[in-house]
């Protein structure tokens, strides 16, 4: 049996066994599970030796252990390194590798949404004014993308600390208090975990955001479907978009890792998480 995980903590929103559990099926890989399991700070250690003695084949790992796995393993990616965000855990020639794929997942995401003419992300994220909303766990990958791809970023969080660490990492953007948002924006990234329960809602005033209704809203999260902060934007005849392609995508990449097989999204996978 080959056994595959993901580990957090809470763990039971995690869509993710319901996605590799198809893709496995689908591609005939007999004898695969995925499975979810909830952990504790002092498990990291255990789950990776489970990966060094071949009893667990590959691991997701989500809120809040993305960063506080990294001590346990004996190599990072280099993405992995910068965003100093692990979300994949493979063992490759003997060694437990961490592995980010919420950042590629999320690139190809930015890519489809922003192909320029000749497919040159570089230049077609380049112009963009981008106002990202937190600082938590998976906001080094959002940014490392960004700064990647030449964007000019904004950076706001509650607890204004944090966003000014990721600035050291990142010294192309620009850190503001929370509840103010930028003179210019042409997309709004929503990394922050409020709209995870249905009632909470973003305090800060976007009308009016340089008077450009065609702007893109865009929130990480997924389920929900629709957050408070897209429902308002799309209320005020702003685009919005979830964070469901990006779900896929860094999934996609994952199950690529672990199996050499590159699968597709298809309307039955979509299906699986509405
Ligand atoms: P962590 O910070 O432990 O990595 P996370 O779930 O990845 O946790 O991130 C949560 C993000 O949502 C943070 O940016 C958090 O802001 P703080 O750093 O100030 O905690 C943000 N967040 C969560 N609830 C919020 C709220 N009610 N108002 C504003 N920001 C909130």
């Amino acid at each position: 049996m080959k056994k595959y995980l993901v580990i957090g903590n809470p763990i039971g929103h995690s869509l993710s066994p319901l996605i590799h559990n198809h893709w496995m099926k689908k591609y005939r890989l007999f004898g695969s599970i995925y499975e979810k399991r909830k952990v504790e700070e002092k498990d990291l250690k255990n789950i990776v030796k489970e990966i060094r003695d071949d009893e667990i084949i590959g691991v997701n790992v989500t809120v809040p252990f993305k960063k506080l796995i990294i001590p346990f393993l004996d190599e990072l990616h280099p993405t992995a390194k910068k965003t100093e965000s692990v979300n994949t855990l493979f063992k490759v020639k003997n060694k437990v590798v961490g592995y980010n794929t919420d950042e590629p997942g999320f690139a190809q995401t930015m890519w489809e949404l922003f192909p320029d003419k000749d497919y040159k992300i570089l230049a077609s994220l380049k112009r963009k004014n981008i106002f990202v909303l937190g600082a938590g766990g998976v906001t080094s990958s959002i940014i490392y993308t960004l700064e990647q791809r030449g964007a000019k970023v904004f950076l706001s969080n509650r607890t204004k600390k944090k966003a000014e660490e990721l600035k050291k990492k990142y010294t192309e953007i620009d850190v503001l208090d929370w509840g103010k948002r930028p003179p210019v924006c042409d997309v709004v990234i929503n990394t922050t975990s409020i709209g995870l329960t249905s009632n909470e809602r973003i305090d800060i005033d976007f009308n009016d955001c340089n008077g450009d209704k065609n702007k893109l809203f865009y929130d990480l999260t997924y389920n929900p479907k629709e957050t408070n902060f897209l429902k308002e934007a799309r209320l005020r005849g702003n685009n919005t978009m979830n964070g469901q392609k990006m779900f896929l995508n860094q999934a996609i990449h994952a199950f690529n890792l672990w199996t050499n097989i590159t699968p597709k999204i298809d309307d039955e996978v979509v299906k699986l998480l509405d």
